[in-house]
């Protein structure tokens, strides 16, 4: 699939009316469509950050449908399926494995690496941070993308997730949808 292929996919989501322009411009030209998701484990590949947001959005709905979940608003698990690992859109890049004289640097493109540049470190809350320019989101929407880790965090965070499941029952969910994708379909 190409970049134009996962922009085309995104399009046919509720997401494409919601969203705003800037938001559009943002996603495309800061790489949402051809970003990996992560360096060597679930969705290691040019688009693979999509790819992952996408399962975990289409598990979510699923899952909002089968067992009946009500969010505050009905765009939520688009929302927070979607854009709970936007922290990722400027995390890794090719290692430079060559450069010349004139400063021109050659990429091993078949790896990837974390990089040094990225805007700030994070991840639920870069995610909320980056999210937070483009639209306000719900505190349901919040807790979501700020837990959707689940347990896999520093213990010191354990009682703050067991804190949010009881507030929003959908911090759960999110944290399935997100383990459904990485760990089951291996996305
Ligand atoms: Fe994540
Ligand atoms: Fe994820």
């Amino acid at each position: 699939m190409t970049e134009k292929d996962r922009l085309d996919l995104f399009m046919k989501t509720p997401l494409a009316d919601f969203i705003s322009e800037d938001f559009k411009t943002y996603l495309l030209a800061e790489g949402f469509f051809r970003s990996p998701a992560s360096t060597k484990y679930h969705g290691a590949y040019k688009g693979g950050l999509f790819d992952h947001s996408f399962a975990v959005m289409n598990f979510l709905v699923e899952l909002s449908a089968k067992n009946g979940l009500r969010w505050k608003r009905a765009e939520s698990p688009f929302i927070v399926g979607m854009f709970h690992d936007l922290c990722k859109i400027d995390n890794y890049r090719h290692p430079v494995i060559a450069e010349s004289l004139d400063g021109q640097k050659v990429y091993d493109e078949s790896k990837w690496e974390y990089n040094p540049n990225s805007t700030f470190k994070g991840h639920g809350d870069k995610s909320i941070i980056l999210l937070s320019q483009f639209m306000t989101l719900t505190e349901e929407e919040i807790m979501c993308i700020r837990y959707h880790m689940g347990a896999f965090v520093e213990k010191e965070e354990w009682r703050d997730y067991t804190g949010a499941v009881h507030r929003y029952a959908n911090v759960l969910w999110t944290h399935q949808a997100d383990m459904l994708a990485s760990h089951v379909v291996g996305i």
